[in-house]
């Protein structure tokens, strides 16, 4: 291994380069008019991977962008690791509170980061992380140290949640078949406490509509009249939660995993700092539902969110209006087996249940996908846990993350395969945020810690 490391140190300038590069193509997905965008950050991806030596680098074309596919097979009886990540990022606006251009990415000092951080959008989400991969297979092949067979399937509709990837998967079980799913689109506690996540929440994604008069009305000679769909939806919104916090929609809860008290016990040993916390954000307090942490809060519970909202006058100066129509997005976090479609379906039907007299709602299911929990006594689990002690100088500590990657149920579901969470961003790293980063010492560390994985888990499998 000492090979690899040398490797790593001597072409590490080229390595940042090379991110650097990918993070300047805009490739939002939810943004069709980035679209020749989308597919260059994909032809990067098929470059990058052909030259760090995989055998067979193919695009698969689908409905929407393509997938990125790449594997080199060393020996049939070897164990076979799939890499999965995206190449696509989210839309990086509002554009005013970056303090350089999204797409023309500079390192930085922060800190978190003494080091230097690359900031543009997608430099955690996930180009940098996914390219950790990359190079630390361009390093294992270069000194010909790739202990097993290796897959790369790397999409460009995470962001927008995966439908045509969910598609290829069912139709390309052979193709994929692995012994291991191994991901990197997650975070870490701390540069110096090393974490791996064990659990993603599943996720529900609708939009609401509220329409009262059938066209906006002079709020003087109609106000107090009829229902005003704004005021009408803010009610219903706030009408969501309970004065604990609990969420009030019927059977929501029914099927929620509730933790033993030693489970409970074991997450309040991860390290937390909640003064830190909360002077990171600059509130005074935390909220959220009564009788659970924090950490409780943000991985093992379900919650519901309003993304956005809108209707009615929102220009310069004033306008008095009653609009016809508002609208909301809203998310739920769900967690182990509550049912995405299930939730999508009582939240529908309580939302539409809960209107009063004055007003239609309509509400739109977006997308979402069911969470996720790995077992931690797994060879997978264990041989991530024993890489990042030998790079870290620390065992990792198993976390449950809240964030969301809905295929990775799918994974499980259509290949039979448990997905390993190697993360190495940070919360503060300002993901889906104006002033995204991803630390120069995550990159490499990345880069180093994954061809321990690599050897330990081909080590295990024998
Ligand atoms: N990489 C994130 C998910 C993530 C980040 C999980 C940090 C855990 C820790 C992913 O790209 C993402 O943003 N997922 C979306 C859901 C998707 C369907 C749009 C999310 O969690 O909001
Ligand atoms: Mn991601
Ligand atoms: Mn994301």
């Amino acid at each position: 291994m000492k090979e690899v490391r040398d490797y790593i140190s001597e072409n590490k300038q080229r390595f940042l380069d090379e991110l650097i590069e990918l993070l300047k193509i805009p490739s939002i997905s939810a943004d069709l008019s980035f679209s020749k965008d989308v597919l260059k950050a994909a032809e990067n991806v098929q470059m990058r991977l052909k030259e760090a030596g995989c055998d067979i680098v193919e695009i698969h074309e689908t409905a929407g962008y393509p997938i990125v596919y790449g594997e080199k097979i060393i020996g049939p009886k070897l164990p076979t690791i799939l890499v999965y990540g995206h190449y696509d990022v989210q839309p990086p606006d509002p554009m005013d509170l970056w303090n350089s251009p999204p797409f023309e990415p500079v390192i930085q000092k922060t800190k978190l980061h003494p080091e230097g951080a690359i900031f543009a959008r997608g430099a955690c989400d996930d180009k940098g992380q996914m390219y950790m991969h990359v190079k630390a297979l361009e390093a294992m092949i270069r000194t010909s140290q790739l202990p097993c067979n290796v897959k790369f399937m790397i999409e460009g509709e995470e962001e927008v949640g995966s439908d045509n990837l969910a598609i290829y998967v069912a139709e390309n079980k052979k193709k994929l078949e692995n012994d291991i799913i191994l991901i990197s689109d997650t975070g870490m506690i701390a540069n110096d406490i090393p974490s791996i996540t064990t659990g993603l929440r599943g996720l529900s994604y609708v939009q609401v509509e509220v329409t009262g008069p059938n066209r906006d009305l002079h709020s003087g000679l109609y106000g107090g009249a009829v229902a005003n769909p704004i005021n009408i939806l803010a009610k219903m919104i706030a009408s969501l939660h309970d004065e604990n916090n609990h969420i009030t929609i019927p059977g929501f809860y029914d099927k929620v995993e509730e933790l033993s008290k030693e489970e409970r016990a074991e997450m309040a040993k991860a390290p937390f700092d909640l003064e830190a916390y909360k002077k990171a954000l600059d509130i005074e307090s935390v909220y959220g539902e009564k009788g659970y942490t924090t950490n409780e809060r943000n991985s093992i519970r379900p919650t519901l969110d309003v993304n956005g909202i809108w209707g009615g006058y929102t220009g310069e100066g004033a306008k008095t209006v009653i609009a016809s129509k508002a609208y909301a997005k809203i998310s739920m976090r769900l967690v182990p087996h509550q049912d995405w479609k299930e939730i999508t379906e009582l939240f529908k039907n309580h939302f539409e249940s809960i209107a009063p007299k004055g007003v239609k709602v309509k509400v739109t299911p977006h997308h979402g996908g069911q969470g996720y929990v790995t077992p931690i006594d797994t060879i997978g689990y264990q041989a991530a846990s024993k890489a990042y002690e030998k790079t870290f100088g620390k065992k990792p500590v198993p976390q449950r993350s809240g964030g969301s990657i809905p295929i990775v149920s799918l994974f499980e579901k259509e290949l039979g395969s448990k997905t390993i969470l190697m993360g190495f961003g940070l919360d503060s790293d300002a993901i889906h945020s104006p002033n995204e980063h991803f630390g120069v010492w995550n990159y490499l560390k990345g880069i180093e810690t994954i061809p321990y994985f690599y050897q330990y888990f081909t080590e295990m499998n024998s």
